[in-house]
């Protein structure tokens, strides 16, 4: 099939569906959209996306589905009710998961005869369609071949393998690489503030170039052993890390990166609980 002309449906018209739906929309695509809670879609309708009234719906207009849900439940809640229109559909899920969600999630849409793909979205909604954005893919090679040019609009298709998990887990393990650098970001900042310094010009002048210097060194290192190669030199990296705990231990500022990983779950929680 022409890819131009493969409909498709999205299931999710939150803050990453709509991108989603907004990039495909502007490529030209024939899309249909759906929300659990209607009354989403004026703005992609006024540009020509169809507003599915059910899941039912949605599903029958698409050559392929691509769910974009808060998580993995809202996904079974979503498709286990359609689960006996599924047979021969495609099927994308760009949610978020874990991977053993995404491998039972396949094994559960294998068992109703659709087609899999899952997905991990590396990108946030307004970068979604532009350059640098991809999109993680593992399962079914074909139906990554078939829906890779389909759904390009959206990010770079990236194939990360047969195994229905594998998007996931590269998804997660970037987010872990993300969150550790906000949380190094997060205890830099704590420092200066803590010691009087300016954490704006801090952040501007010193944080940041350091940060992006760094990055490509920081992330070829990234290791899972114990060793430590003698061009780190690892006698000068000991005295360095001393002197960041010195500094923190004389700032005031715990120097538990892991604690700063605790302290931003915390603090989404707290907003989430406040509505
Ligand atoms: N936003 C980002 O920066 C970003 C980046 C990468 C990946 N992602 C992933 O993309 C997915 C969507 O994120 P988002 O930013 O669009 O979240 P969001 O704005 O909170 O939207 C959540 C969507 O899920 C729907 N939903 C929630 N529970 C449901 C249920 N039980 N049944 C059916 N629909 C349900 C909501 O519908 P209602 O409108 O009815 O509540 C809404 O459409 C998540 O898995 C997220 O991790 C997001």
């Amino acid at each position: 099939m022409n890819t131009q002309h493969e409909r498709i449906s999205i299931l999710g018209l939150g803050a990453m569906g709509h991108a989603l739906a907004s990039a495909l929309l502007e490529a030209g695509r024939e899309v249909t959209v759906w929300n659990r809670t209607p009354g989403k879609a004026g703005e992609l309708v006024a540009r020509g996306a169809r507003d599915a009234l059910s899941v039912e719906e949605a599903i029958e207009a698409g050559d392929l589905t691509v769910a974009c849900l808060l998580d993995d439940a809202s996904v079974r809640d979503t498709l286990a009710p359609v689960a006996r229109q599924l047979t021969d559909e495609t099927i994308v899920n760009l949610t978020s998961g874990s991977v053993r969600q995404a491998r039972e999630l396949a094994g559960w849409l294998k068992e109703s005869g659709a087609r899999f793909l899952a997905g991990g979205i590396m990108a946030v909604p307004p970068t979604v369609g532009t350059e640098g954005a991809f999109i993680l893919y593992s399962g079914a090679r074909d139906v990554f071949d078939r829906i890779a040019p389909v759904l390009g609009p959206i990010g770079l298709p990236h194939w990360a393998g047969e195994d229905p998990g594998f998007a996931a887990l590269y998804d997660m393990a970037a987010l872990s690489g993300m969150y550790g650098m906000g949380a190094g970001a997060d205890h830099a900042v704590a420092l200066v503030h803590a010691e009087g310094g300016n954490v704006e010009t801090f952040k501007r002048e010193v944080l940041r170039p350091w940060m992006e210097q760094m990055l490509a060194i920081t992330v070829d290192g990234a290791d899972v052993s114990e060793s430590v190669p003698d061009e780190y030199n690892p006698a000068m990296q000991a005295t360095g890390l001393e002197n960041i705990l010195s500094a923190s231990g004389e700032a005031g500022v715990p120097a538990d990166l892991a604690g700063h990983l605790r302290a931003s779950l915390w603090r989404m929680r707290r907003a989430v609980a406040a509505g």
